[in-house]
């Protein structure tokens, strides 16, 4: 191969880039028609009732602790395997944030992780609970709701992998965003994600208090008033919006969706296939649930870092550019957080995420296949 594999990568066809040169044409190229076109097809597809897009997936997590008035010393619980987003935002508002473990098998924390970290830390007034669809899998996206009742705590989902994911309950499928299980759902358009605006994210939510909080916030605190010279300020924030030029992208690509995502459902199909031997484990999900295969997380047994990173150099030589998701966020200097996951550190040393986007085609993957498999015969 004479190019490199990444582990993702957008897909632009031509109809997008008409759509774009189509938004450049028009009066505004900014808050105009096509954010909240892009809303409502947002609240279409997920079936939320409301859906405010912003300028990043990391934009949609400040702006949902914000919507739930986050304050200094509130408790949140999140997984330490995740993306830092959440864990930066958190401790930005000052609020005490606790690292929970997650299940060894796919690295996602349980219902039960946050039982036992409130336990562990005799946590008694709870404020928030993130969970996070690691790789597109909304495991337990069901099951957080009974947090909700136990504490009576919020539950925002960190679903930057999971826009196009489902899930099953009581027989209905219901898509991640809908909100049924959660009070907000938070969503990243960054390029390597199932759908793309170049940078973007958007949140969902089925209250109408929260929605109005978004929009607000979104836009510097700015509430305007019938007459276009007036607004007020109902509290400081920061400019979080998402152009017309990107929301005419992310239109045009979520007419794409379930192609984009079926293509990556073929490629994990075919990583399952191939990959499974002694030394590689195939990780397992409960059959109610559809990923959006943001990520295809491989697990290799008997690992540890040097054989990992020795792995990944192998790889690299072969222009393959195999990731960790995630270095766990205890491991990060800057925050000085002393919580090791026994589950968590097990599956970090033992999981790569493999390449995994629209336009691999079954001849380079197999040439992934192949590659992995060699370095395992040696
Ligand atoms: C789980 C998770 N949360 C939040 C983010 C932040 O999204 P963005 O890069 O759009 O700010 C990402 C991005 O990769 C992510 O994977």
């Amino acid at each position: 191969m004479n190019k490199i594999i990444p582990y993702g990568k957008q897909y632009i066809e031509k109809s997008d880039i008409a759509a774009v040169t189509q938004a450049l044409k028009k009066d505004k190229v900014t808050t105009g028609p096509y954010v909240k076109k892009f809303e409502n097809k947002i609240s279409q597809f997920v079936k939320s009732k409301y859906s405010t897009v912003c300028s990043s997936g990391t934009a949609a997590l400040y702006l949902a602790f914000q919507s739930i008035n986050l304050k200094k010393n509130d408790v949140i619980i999140m997984p330490c395997i995740t993306f830092v987003s959440s864990y930066s935002i958190a401790k930005m508002f000052g609020a005490k944030v606790y690292l929970a473990d997650v299940d060894p098998n796919n690295g996602q924390m349980t219902p039960n992780d946050v039982i036992d970290c409130c336990k562990k830390y005799k946590i008694k007034k709870l404020k928030l609970v993130v969970p996070m669809y690691h790789g597109g899998y909304p495991v337990n996206a069901t099951n957080f709701k009974k947090l909700k009742k136990k504490f009576n705590c919020y539950i925002i989902e960190d679903a930057c992998h999971a826009f196009g994911s489902t899930y099953k309950s009581n027989n209905k499928t219901f898509k991640i965003g809908s909100c049924k299980h959660a009070d907000i759902s938070t969503f990243s358009f960054h390029p390597l994600k199932s759908i793309t605006t170049g940078e973007g994210g958007a949140v969902t939510t089925n209250s109408k208090k929260i929605y109005n909080k978004l929009e607000i916030y979104r836009s510097i605190g700015i509430k305007r008033s019938k007459e276009h010279w007036k607004y007020d300020i109902i509290e400081p924030s920061l400019n979080f919006r998402l152009s017309d030029i990107q929301c005419a992208l992310g239109i045009s690509q979520l007419t794409k969706i379930n192609k984009f995502i079926k293509k990556r459902e073929q490629i994990a199909k075919l990583y399952n296939k191939f990959l499974i031997n002694n030394k590689i484990e195939v990780i397992k999900y409960d059959k109610n649930l559809k990923s959006a295969y943001h990520l295809y997380l491989l697990k290799i047994k008997n690992f540890n870092l040097r054989k990992k990173d020795n792995f990944l150099k192998f790889m690299k030589k072969k222009k393959i550019y195999i990731q960790y998701h995630y270095i766990p966020i205890y491991k990060f200097k800057v925050f000085k957080d002393k919580f090791i996951g026994k589950n968590a550190k097990y599956f970090y040393e033992h999981t790569v995420s493999l390449p995994i986007y629209f336009e691999l085609s079954r001849k380079k993957q197999k040439y992934v296949i192949n590659s992995i498999l060699s370095f395992f015969r040696k």
